[in-house]
């Protein structure tokens, strides 16, 4: 999988990335933004894991985001099963150092519409924690309508918060 999105790429992962996705994904400001199943710090145990998860499923529903040829972050889904199986849940982060370019933005608007055509989903949903307007304006900018507040959802950094759920629905494929 490649897709250009005009300042990025976004591609499939591969084993070389290891390094830069250490370098970029050991920031506490990513890991706070993020579930628990991204780790802080993050060491190349955790990079390893990564690649052996993404090498066990069928197809990847994650991908690398690559700057200069680097993977500076990383964007992709999870698939639901069962009466879920036309949602995902969405999600990406990107490296410190590249924020506030609209990297996100482009990256997001190339990748809904293509991991909406393969997997064959009507629905992807993001939660965004409640300190975090910046996600909230990328979904915002590609088309995901902010559909509730999850009070006291999410327990994060020492702290009880409320999650806002942010979702893109395309029934087209029904
Ligand atoms: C959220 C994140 C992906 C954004 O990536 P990015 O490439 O910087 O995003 P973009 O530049 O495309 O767009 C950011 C938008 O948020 C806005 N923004 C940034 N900080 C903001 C703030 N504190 N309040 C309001 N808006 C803010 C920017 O102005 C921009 O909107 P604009 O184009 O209307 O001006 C990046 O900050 C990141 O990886 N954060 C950590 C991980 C994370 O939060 N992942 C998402 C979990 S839901």
């Amino acid at each position: 999988m490649r897709l250009d999105c005009g300042p990025c790429i976004v591609r499939d992962w591969a084993r070389s990335d290891k390094a830069s996705l250490v370098r970029h994904a050991n920031n506490r400001n990513i890991w706070r933004n993020l579930t628990h199943r991204f780790a802080y710090p993050y060491k190349d145990e955790h990079a390893d894991a990564w690649f052996a998860m993404l090498e066990g499923m069928p197809e990847p529903t994650h991908w690398a985001i690559e700057l200069g040829g680097e993977a500076v972050g990383a964007i992709g889904c999870m698939l639901g099963e069962g009466v879920y199986k036309r949602t995902a849940q969405f999600g990406y982060w990107l490296g410190e150092a590249y924020w506030g370019r609209g990297i996100m933005t482009a990256a997001v608007k190339a990748v809904v519409p293509y991991a909406m055509e393969r997997f064959g989903l009507a629905r992807l949903e993001s939660p965004v924690f409640e300190w975090n307007p910046a996600s909230m304006r990328v979904l915002e900018k590609c088309g995901f309508a902010r559909e509730a507040v999850l009070r006291a959802s999410v327990s994060k950094d020492g702290e009880l918060i409320d999650s806002v759920l942010y979702a893109f629905i395309d029934k087209t494929r029904h």
